[in-house]
């Protein structure tokens, strides 16, 4: 068994800072000591070898959790541009050593199905541990009756869309049945919240208008659509009775929304990324088909909405910063979009810059080096179901562990990022902050600027389900549900 002891660091977790130093065993953490008691040599008995990690000056800090990425997903008949071996090492670099990504299911088949494919992607490919929630592509007696066989095999939480309709859209008499039956099942239901038929009629006037390019995209989907939709999305909930997360949260009106649910008492949460919180709709209008390579959904918003996200972070009415990491290439993919933004594949590459960037927020006094962990590490645990196997430094917990360099700049970029990509969201942005050192499971995987990781070795990991409904749900008279629910109990 290797030993690995991480000393002269400060410890950071969500709860507080200390200095102490970071013992692990095998794939485990089994103690944090004072500083520079570690054992002289390795193991139990004392035997065998150790392996110190100098963190003087830098911070240790639980491996970053990623609960929103998109690795070959499918969209817009491309796929995304990182497998899961390549988008996982990038993760690496950035301080992410777990990631959850979303199994879709195939329209007419089975949610099984979907897993299986995924999970087939996935095994043997990541280089750190990984789990999945389930896109409800469609809503049906089948795939509601599949969804607690899921979260028994560790798949805890199900994504809908008010967006794409004909594609992942659900209408509403969809997702009341699906929100209850996550309800029922302890399962979380997660959120694309922009009112996706408003959204199309829009965008088919916008075309027809001759307004092709890509800024159009923004303005064809208005934050109010997205306020209009997580308001609607939260009543559902509500009436339902379950755990909802909104995904992607990008503007001020829909963050007013969770922020209302959230005082009520509602179990809401929601998630941001950093796209929302650095990059301006000015992108979207760059020369030819530049605007192109920030189009996502919901769309990058006016910068005045930055603040508001910011301060969002500090209050907890946005629990967790992830990526939505899904990333087109300009080349060949982005470019199918030239004249008709509606056919550029929307998505943004940003999974090894999320740690750097949201620890931007330290540097500049918006949130502690503590909350910085909490959002990107121990709160996705705990809200899904990773808890506190990950996301924590408590002896017992998976040692995931990132030494972070809190004073080392660094310029993003193309050039020097590990995403399978040929552009970068952030190109020339510096920032203040880098990863310096990443354990995965015990194991060094980043060290001295060099990888040692390698595809495979992250295992897939079953999640528990929600666990923090304090408000007790509704009643639902029996009249009021649905009957192949009654059925599916
Ligand atoms: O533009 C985005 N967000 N692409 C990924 C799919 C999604 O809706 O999360
Ligand atoms: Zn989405
Ligand atoms: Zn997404």
């Amino acid at each position: 068994m290797s030993t690995i002891v991480i000393e002269h660091g400060t410890v950071v977790t969500a709860s507080g800072s200390i200095e102490a130093d970071v013992l692990v065993e095998g794939e485990q953490i089994v103690a944090l000591l004072a500083p520079g008691t570690a054992p002289a040599s390795a193991g139990s008995d004392g035997a065998g070898p150790l392996e110190r990690v100098d963190a003087s000056g830098k911070l240790v800090v639980p491996g970053g959790i990623d609960v929103h990425t998109h690795m070959e997903m499918p969209f817009g008949g491309t796929f995304s541009s990182d497998t899961f071996a390549t988008g996982t090492e990038a993760a690496v670099w950035g301080g992410t050593t777990t990631i959850v990504d979303f199994a879709i299911a195939p329209r007419g088949g089975t949610l099984r199905e979907g897993f299986d494919t995924w999970m087939g992607r996935a095994e043997g490919a990541c280089a750190v541990d990984f789990g999945f929630h389930m896109i409800l592509s469609e809503v049906t007696d089948e795939t509601l009756a599949e969804m607690g066989q899921l979260v028994e095999d560790g798949v805890t939480s199900f994504k809908l869309f008010m967006a794409y309709p004909g594609v992942f859209y659900s209408d509403d008499g969809q997702i009341l049945r699906a929100m209850q039956r996550a309800a029922d099942s302890g399962a979380t239901i997660m959120m694309h919240a922009e009112n996706g038929i408003a959204i199309d009629v829009l965008v088919a006037q916008a075309l027809a208008a001759g307004h092709g390019d890509p800024r159009f995209h923004g303005e064809t989907r208005p934050p109010t659509l997205e306020g209009e939709a997580t308001h609607r999305a939260i009543v559902l909930a509500q009436v339902a009775g379950c755990a909802l997360y909104i995904v992607h949260l990008s503007a001020i009106e829909a963050l007013a929304e969770v922020r209302a649910a959230r005082d009520r008492g509602q179990a809401v949460f929601a998630e941001t990324c950093p796209q929302y919180l650095f990059l301006g709709d000015e992108l979207m209008a760059g020369p030819g088909l530049e605007g192109a390579k920030y189009v996502c959904s919901p769309p990058i918003r006016p910068r005045h909405h930055h603040d508001a996200l910011w301060c969002g972070l500090g209050t907890d009415d946005l629990s967790v910063v992830a990526t939505d990491h899904c990333p087109f290439c300009f080349k060949g993919q982005k470019e199918l979009g030239r004249g008709d933004f509606s056919k550029i594949p929307n998505g943004l590459p940003g999974v090894e810059h999320r740690m750097d960037l949201i620890h931007q927020g330290v540097v500049t006094g918006r949130i502690t080096a503590e909350r910085w962990v909490e959002l990107t590490s121990t709160a996705p645990a705990r809200l899904f179901g990773l808890y506190p196997r990950k996301g924590s430094l408590l002896p017992g917990a998976d040692a995931d562990i990132v030494v972070y360099d809190p004073g080392r700049h660094q310029v993003l970029g193309a050039a020097s990022h590990h995403m399978a990509v040929d552009y970068s969201a952030y190109e020339a942005m510096a920032v203040t902050g880098a990863v310096d050192t990443v354990i995965a499971r015990g194991e060094i995987v980043l060290r001295d600027g060099s990888y040692r990781g390698r595809p495979g070795r992250g295992r897939f990991v079953p999640r528990t389900p929600f666990a923090g409904l304090e408000v007790p749900a509704p009643a639902r008279p029996a009249s009021l549900r649905d009957a192949s629910s009654e059925v599916l109990r």
